[in-house]
């Protein structure tokens, strides 16, 4: 099988180390590399977060550090520590890991594994899209170099930082706008799905019961299981690994092709991805795939095969 080259830009956050777990076992996927951004928890939290996640999956891949703020903000980025915790990982403990970042920014990195792979690349990114759109300014052949971005962010419906924003889009609106520009199909992962790709508290129970990777995501995500369930969620929402499965195995949702831009200006609605279905109307260029339903019990079979590939 040929195997697709991908390169992984993350917030690790409870939800991306899920994500990046199931990632790395994915058997089409030949992971390359991986780039942070500040998102769920500041940069150097991200990138301690990351490395951590990778010796538990077993695997020796660099991480780049990129933006440790939105493109124009003048002050650090906002953060989901009410969430993830604050270390960014649920407060579980962990030594650093032994691996340190590597020199190269980011957005450089992306450019460089691009050439190499002669457009063959693609890019999951389960973050705020500051790296990819600086990526992008830098490098203006970058485009026909990227094969596609799948990204989880945004939402045609609704937002869960403001009523129209979706966390990854609202922390950085002007770059989301650049990738959804960029010429490069980008493939929206977003609330109108993420929020049906749930896990139960008996499911993550089973899940632990699995080996140390499935104890990890089960207890990782006790936090925000404790908080969904209180909030009348029928479970934890996987949003990130959402996105993975989705990259790797899309016949378990539905999608449809459209037009989607950034709003960077309203006063109730900055963040939202505004997103077009009739694209001969108002967008004329349809620049993404909105997936929007999931085969919720198909897609948590898929995290247990995945999850139960790391030897027991
Ligand atoms: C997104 O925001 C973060 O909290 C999660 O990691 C996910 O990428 C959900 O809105
Ligand atoms: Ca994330």
């Amino acid at each position: 099988m040929e195997r697709i080259p991908v390169i992984f830009d993350c917030d690790t956050g409870i939800d991306d180390a899920i994500a990046i777990l199931l990632a790395l076992k994915i058997p089409a996927f030949d992971i390359k590399g991986f780039t942070c951004v500040a998102g769920n928890t500041p940069l150097p939290k991200v990138l301690r977060n990351t490395g951590h996640v990778l010796e538990l999956a077993g695997v020796d891949l660099p991480v780049y550090a990129g933006a440790d703020k939105p493109l124009f903000a003048d002050a650090t980025a906002p953060t989901a520590e009410h969430v993830h915790g604050k270390n960014g990982l649920g407060d579980l403990e962990f030594d650093d890991p032994k691996r340190a970042p590597e020199s190269m920014k980011a957005w450089d990195y992306i450019y460089e594994e691009a050439k190499r792979q002669n457009g063959a690349l693609e890019l999951i990114a389960t973050a705020p899209l500051t790296n990819l759109a600086m990526a992008f300014l830098k490098y203006k052949e970058l485009p026909k170099l990227i094969r596609r971005i799948v990204i989880m962010g945004g939402a045609a419906s609704y937002g869960n930082v403001t009523p129209a924003a979706e966390f990854n889009i609202y922390t950085d609106p002007e770059a989301a706008e650049i990738v959804f520009n960029s010429g490069v199909p980008v493939h929206m992962v977003g609330l109108d799905v993420t929020l049906k790709a749930w896990f139960n508290a008996e499911e993550s129970e089973k899940l632990s019961a699995v080996n140390e990777q499935g104890m990890f995501c089960h207890l990782v995500g006790r936090g925000e299981m404790r908080y969904s369930l209180g909030h009348g969620f029928p479970g934890m929402c996987l949003h990130d690994p959402c996105a993975v499965i989705y990259a790797a195995y899309p016949e378990l949702y539905k999608t449809d092709t459209v037009g989607v831009h950034v709003e960077t200006l309203g006063k109730y609605t900055r963040g939202k991805t505004v997103t077009d279905f009739l694209s001969d109307k108002q967008f004329p260029v349809k620049n993404a795939v909105i997936v929007y339903d999931v085969d919720r019990e198909a897609f948590r079979d898929k995290v247990f095969e995945l999850i139960g590939s790391y030897s027991a």
